[in-house]
């Protein structure tokens, strides 16, 4: 087999790029280690930057984000039992957010694929990468019980923290970067109405929460947990008794409902640099995760693949330059979303061993960001998405 483009992964970037490298007339081959199923029920981000919405429907596959996505132009931050609400709209020059879950995002690609009979292979199996540093890289896999060798004249790494791509240059060529976090997200999804009208994220002394939603009678709700929390541990009245320790106020309850789905989040920082080697483009978690605080994984992952599309386009009408930069230019922007996504969660989270002191300073940082225009403007346009 032979394409132009392998990508490895059907999460948003994969899915994404082959999207964009199709409206070219570039063709690519995407293969996917799980089952389309599993990758179209996997319960993940929701909040869609007004960048990645644009970028969707101008792809042609953003008709039911349009319809279905829920517009947001604020936020609200809690702390010391009051809401601030955060005026996105106001402090960006109308730049808003789109509630729109990424199973929906990874269901209307999948679609579009489908639709246009383009290869999309799920349940590939044993995957690996060969003869990166030539023009004519390649990617063995199994399917259906066969091995099979796909040419390709350049690979796209889409496949998220722990797929293969990474790993699979040479030691000695990445310097990576990392921090893990002393605390995680236990997430639920519950058959109720959301209670507040925009998303809320909420400081409190038993542990951040967050309130956020996937449609008119759908909620999304987190709670900060240890890494290593035992789901056993939390019924699902425990989890409703601690959303309302940290987020119900007078007059402002948190009505309960039936619990859908209920999972752990690791939260860790991670940058690989450089994004690329050879004939290798990694894009999207295989390159960078970020703590989801301030919802950026999923927008980073859809900005990296914009700009290899454009790479790789041009290079195939003869300009090459665009690859030789795709790291560079990825990395700026992921590395102001590291720090904003950092500096998010340890203004909002609980760390163990912490002190009055360090409490002090959340809730001077949270006074500041509530009153002061500059400070809100700050938050605002990298939480709808710096361009
Ligand atoms: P992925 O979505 O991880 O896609 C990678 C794909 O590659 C997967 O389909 C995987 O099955 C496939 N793959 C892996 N290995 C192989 C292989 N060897 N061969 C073939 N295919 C392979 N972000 C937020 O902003 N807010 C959130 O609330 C949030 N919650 C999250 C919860 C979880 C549990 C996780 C893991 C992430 C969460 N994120 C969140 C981050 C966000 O979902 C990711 O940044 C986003 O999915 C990145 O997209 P991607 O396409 O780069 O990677
Ligand atoms: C959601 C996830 C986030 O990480 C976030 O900051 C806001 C909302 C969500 O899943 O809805």
């Amino acid at each position: 087999m032979r394409t132009q483009v392998g990508i490895v992964g059907a999460g948003p970037a994969g899915l994404t790029l082959a999207r964009l490298l199709e409206r070219e007339g570039i063709e690519s081959v995407v293969l996917e280690d799980r089952s389309r199923e599993h990758v179209e029920q996997r319960v993940r981000a929701g909040v869609l930057e007004q960048g990645t919405a644009d970028l969707l429907v101008e792809a042609g596959v953003g008709a039911r984000l349009q319809r279905e996505g829920i517009v947001h132009r604020g936020i609200e931050l809690q702390f010391d039992g009051e809401r601030h609400r955060i005026p996105l709209g106001d402090l960006t020059g109308g730049r808003s957010i789109v509630l729109y879950g990424q199973t929906e995002v990874v269901k209307d690609l999948v679609a579009a694929r489908l639709e246009s009979a383009l290869p999309l292979l799920f349940e590939v199996e044993d995957v690996t990468l060969h003869e990166l540093d030539t023009d004519r890289p390649r990617i063995r896999f199994r399917h259906d019980g066969a091995d099979r060798e796909l040419e390709c004249d350049a690979i796209a790494g889409c496949d998220g923290f722990h797929g293969v791509c990474r790993p699979s240059i040479p030691p000695g060529v990445l310097r990576t970067f990392e921090r893990e976090y002393p605390y995680a997200w236990l997430g639920i999804l519950a058959a109720v109405a959301p209670s507040a009208d925009e998303l809320v994220y909420a400081h409190h002394e038993r542990g951040f929460a967050l309130l956020s939603l996937r449609g008119p009678e759908l909620s999304r709700l987190y709670l900060q947990c240890r890494p290593d929390e035992d789901l056993d541990e939390w019924p699902d009245e425990r989890v409703w008794d601690e959303l309302q320790q940290r987020v119900a106020l007078e007059g402002r309850s948190l009505a309960e409902g039936p619990i859908l789905e209920k999972g752990v989040t690791g939260m860790r920082s991670f940058v690989a640099e450089p994004m690329q080697h050879g004939r290798l483009f990694l894009a999207g978690d295989a390159a960078h995760i970020v703590p989801p605080t301030g919802a950026k994984g999923l927008n980073l992952a859809i900005a990296d693949v914009r700009v290899l599309a454009e790479a790789l386009v041009s290079s195939f009408r003869g300009d090459a330059t665009g690859l030789h930069t795709y790291s560079a230019r990825c990395l700026a922007r992921v590395w102001r979303a590291e720090h904003f996504s950092w500096w998010m969660t340890s203004m909002l989270h609980r760390t163990p061993g912490d002190d009055a002191f360090d409490l002090r300073l959340q809730l001077a940082q949270l006074r500041y960001v509530a009153s002061s225009t500059a400070a809100a403007t700050s938050l605002a346009e990298n939480y709808v998405g710096l361009p």
